[in-house]
């Protein structure tokens, strides 16, 4: 039996969780339990903090000399009694300590279930990403790493997928957010928009990290998602994975109509993104997670609405979570569309 704790955005780990094809699911609060046949695939979840396997703590030897973290105090001190271990540290469920997962061992203890710690979530990678990068900007909205991760773990959908050569695409780059998180994961990336000066700006940065993967390919193009996709080497792509137009800027002050507006004027151009990506990949035919944007101080959902409709008249099956992700203070939150 293995376990998972998950990460803020419950409901969208629980459908990446579904990639493992876990069967005895069963969820309580944050942590879930279940069997898998695809343990391997475990380090690759985005939407946890850490994770491991289930053990008999009578089957287990304790190192009096290994520092223990848990989240749970009796227990630790029944270890402690038990087996001599001289320190221990009591670690928040969601929380990662560097001393433990460098040198220690974590055991979380639920109802008497000993859970051992195999794993936790890349946060040197997301960290990289997020802070270090040459240039990023929050006028045009930027996507932080660990969910662009998940975006992309979304989009794949189907394990079998993570073993392939996988070629990852990002029609709308920015700053590049996804093409590096898809390079440090492995994989190889493509990205194209209106203007790619930004994430060009940002290469130097990335061939100077650790985490590059120079033998992956990192093509960037320019276009116009109101074009039709042409480049031949497009073929390659397995998925598409994107923070889409966030639409005009919005404040404290935009008005109703200007929001409805803002909408119609977002709605067109990810028609048009659609009816060309079904153009050229085919409909049920490429896998998909890309972010449309939620109007907070909207009481509209008119978007969600029409878009919905129209990939639906384009044959496409898809959904949409009904989890909105946005950060403190902004205006404008994100909802995901994932092909199915
Ligand atoms: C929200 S930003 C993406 C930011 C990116 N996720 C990141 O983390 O850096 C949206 C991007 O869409 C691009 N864009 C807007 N209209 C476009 C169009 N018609 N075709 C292609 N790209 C477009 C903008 O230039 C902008 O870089």
């Amino acid at each position: 039996m293995y376990f998972v704790v998950f990460g803020k955005n419950i409901e969208l780990s629980k459908i990446e969780l579904n990639i493992l094809n876990p069967s005895n699911l069963k969820i309580v609060g944050n942590v879930a339990f279940f069997e898998t046949d695809n343990y391997d695939f475990l380090s690759k979840l985005s939407g946890i903090v850490k994770y491991g396997k289930l053990i008999n703590e009578n089957e287990f030897v304790f190192d009096p000399k290994v520092i223990l973290g848990t989240n749970n105090l009796d227990f630790a001190n029944y270890i402690k009694k038990k087996y001599g271990i001289k320190r221990y540290k009591i670690i928040g469920l969601q929380n990662t300590d560097l001393e433990i997962k460098n040198k220690g061992i974590e055991i979380l203890n639920f109802d008497g279930k000993c859970c051992l710690v195999k794993g936790y979530q890349n946060i040197d990678l997301y960290s990289n990403i997020d802070y270090d990068k040459s240039i990023s900007g929050m006028n045009v909205g930027m996507m932080p790493s660990k969910l662009t991760h998940l975006m992309i773990n979304l989009g794949i959908f189907s394990s079998d997928n993570f073993v392939n050569n996988l070629s990852i695409y990002d029609p709308f780059v920015g700053f590049g957010t996804t093409g590096f998180v898809a390079n440090g994961l492995g994989y190889n990336f493509i990205g194209s928009d209106i203007n790619i000066s930004s994430v060009k700006k940002n290469l130097k940065w990335r061939n100077e990290t650790n985490f590059v993967n120079n033998d992956k390919k990192f093509t960037l193009y320019k276009h116009d998602v109101n074009d039709l996709f042409k480049k031949s080497f497009l073929k390659n792509v397995n998925v598409i994975v994107s923070e889409g137009f966030l639409g005009p800027l919005v404040s404290r002050k935009t008005k109703k109509h200007e929001y409805i507006n803002n909408q119609k004027k977002v709605l067109e151009l990810y028609k048009r993104f659609f009816d060309n990506v079904i153009a050229f990949w085919g409909k049920n035919n490429i896998n998909l997670c890309i972010t449309f944007p939620y109007y907070l101080e909207s009481d509209s959902n008119f978007l969600e609405t029409e878009l919905s409709f129209h990939i639906k008249n384009l044959g496409q099956k898809f959904f949409v979570p009904k989890t909105i992700y946005h950060r403190k203070k902004q205006l404008v939150g994100r909802k995901f569309i994932i092909f199915e």
